[in-house]
């Protein structure tokens, strides 16, 4: 996108873009509300949109059937957007990841050094998903491509699928169906509960944990938690000091920490001992978090009576029958044998609304990263923003500028701004690269290009872009 090429129809387009007065002549209900957003600054305060060229030359290819959201985001913006409902094959990735400016994927799409290396203009990737293990984070980064993903859109999904397992456990409802499904009509209430007045221990008090807390608490339970934060609790939910306080105290125990290798096994025999007899356990976080033969020892012996359980050390990488076997998990015969022993296939976040919002969330990513430069919620990146540029700064250029984090960059990049007076300037380093993010007045458009040519020109440099 910053090559001199680009450069040209940068030029092009400059006066088109700097007479702009709204975010994209493109009018969709995204762009519309996105503009209504950021001219909540008053008159002359209007914040002003950036465009690095025509949008309309900005490529982007989305995969694996994106969520529709995103798709509506991006072509509102005005950016070319090509979609594929499914994921491509290695060849006709290669082909067109050389020519596209920023490329949504899902899980299925491995972006490695190898189909990275090909790629001219990228700027950014998209995973329209929780996990990005499946691009080459640090080459992308050396290559100064930004990585985003949405790691929380679907947090109250689980939370509402913790909810239901909850009252599943505490009435056997899992039970009771699998029995009317082979004509047993066993009607019993020895051993059901109601959830009203019990208590749910919830550890890890992060975007899952504490939506939970409010709908748990909605319902009539006391909620207490545990986490390695001092974190303020939601409504009367009390934070306890030990996980052994928590476990002792709960009637309904449930996992919302990360995988970590502080969390790998963190419920093991000796947690599921400091239990009360009788109580029930949910994982819905990450399947090392529980050592599950030892759930399967708790469970024989009574200890717990029952366990919801959405993830599993290691899960099957396709849908279908007796994926769920004793090669892929040992335990799994024994642990599908027992009763009241909820499973599910890792589907806490599977709803419509999640992917929706993960649409929504990667899209707009992908458009504040293009438009305005800022790297909020890259996964692979330093993460700068500057505040947007007004109607007021008409002869701003925002720089950013991609180079190697090593010495003596700044007082480079200062020397070639030094005619310029910089309005505002961010940078940060993570690892091998460092991102800079610099306003500077009154730029004229000769200027432009002699700064761009000067800035690429640094033995730094691993890509530099300029707004306007
Ligand atoms: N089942 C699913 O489909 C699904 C969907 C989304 C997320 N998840 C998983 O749920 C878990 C929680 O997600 P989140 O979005 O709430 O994460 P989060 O980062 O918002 O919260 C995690 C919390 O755990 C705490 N924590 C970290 N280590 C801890 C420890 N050793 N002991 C106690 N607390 C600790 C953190 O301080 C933080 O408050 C993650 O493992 C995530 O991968 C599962």
């Amino acid at each position: 996108m910053t090559s001199p090429q680009n450069i040209d129809k940068l030029s092009n387009t400059l006066n088109e873009v700097t007479v702009s007065t709204s975010p994209g002549s493109a009018a969709s209900s995204y762009s519309s509300s996105f503009g209504n957003r950021r001219v909540s600054f008053s008159g002359s305060q209007r914040s002003r949109a950036l465009k690095p060229f025509s949008t309309g030359d900005f490529k982007i290819l989305l995969l694996e059937n994106v969520n529709q959201t995103a798709i509506e985001i991006l072509e509102g913006e005005g950016y070319q957007v090509e979609f594929h409902k499914s994921s491509i094959d290695k060849a006709e990735l290669i082909e067109k990841i050389k020519d596209v400016h920023a490329i949504g994927i899902r899980s299925k799409t491995k972006l490695t050094e190898e189909i990275l290396s090909h790629a001219k203009n990228l700027v950014a990737i998209g995973c329209f998903c929780i996990g990005t293990n499946q691009v080459d984070l640090e080459y992308a980064a050396k290559r100064g491509i930004a990585v985003f993903n949405s790691p929380f859109s679907n947090s109250r999904s689980v939370a509402e699928l913790v909810i239901a397992e909850i009252i599943t456990l505490a009435r056997q409802l899992g039970d009771r169906s699998i029995e009317m499904h082979s004509g047993t009509w066993n009607k019993v209430s020895s051993k059901c509960w109601e959830i009203r007045g019990k208590t749910l221990g919830i550890v890890g008090y992060g975007h899952i944990g504490a939506q939970l807390s409010v709908l748990a608490e909605s319902m009539g339970m006391n909620v207490i938690y545990y986490d390695v934060l001092m974190i303020m609790s939601m409504g009367t939910a009390r934070q306890v000091r030990t996980l052994e306080e928590l476990l002792s105290n709960s009637d309904f125990v449930t996992l919302h920490v990360p995988e970590l290798p502080e969390t790998k096994n963190m419920i093991s025999t000796d947690q599921f001992n400091a239990m009360k007899t009788g109580a029930y356990i949910i994982n819905a976080s990450r399947g090392s978090v529980i050592d599950i033969p030892a759930l399967v020892e708790a469970r024989k012996a009574g200890k717990i009576a029952g366990a919801a359980l959405d993830v599993y050390p290691n899960e099957p990488a396709k849908n279908g029958v007796d994926q769920f076997n004793d090669q892929l998990n040992s335990f799994a015969s024994e642990l599908t044998s027992l009763s009241n022993i909820i499973l599910t296939p890792h589907i806490g976040g599977s709803t419509e609304e999640a992917q929706s919002a993960i649409g929504v969330e990667v899209g707009t990513a992908l458009v504040k990263y293009i438009n305005e430069g800022s790297s909020v919620g890259s996964v692979n990146f330093p993460e700068v923003n500057l505040r947007t540029v007004t109607h007021d700064e008409e002869g701003n250029v925002r720089v950013l500028y991609i180079h190697k984090n090593v010495p003596g960059v700044l007082r480079a990049v200062n020397e070639i701004f030094e005619s310029h007076n910089i309005e505002k300037q961010f940078s940060d380093s993570s690892g091998e690269v460092a991102y800079l993010m610099a306003d500077i007045a009154d730029v004229d458009m000769a200027d432009i290009r002699k700064l761009y040519d000067q800035l690429e020109a640094t033995p730094f440099n691993i890509r530099t872009r300029l707004l306007y």
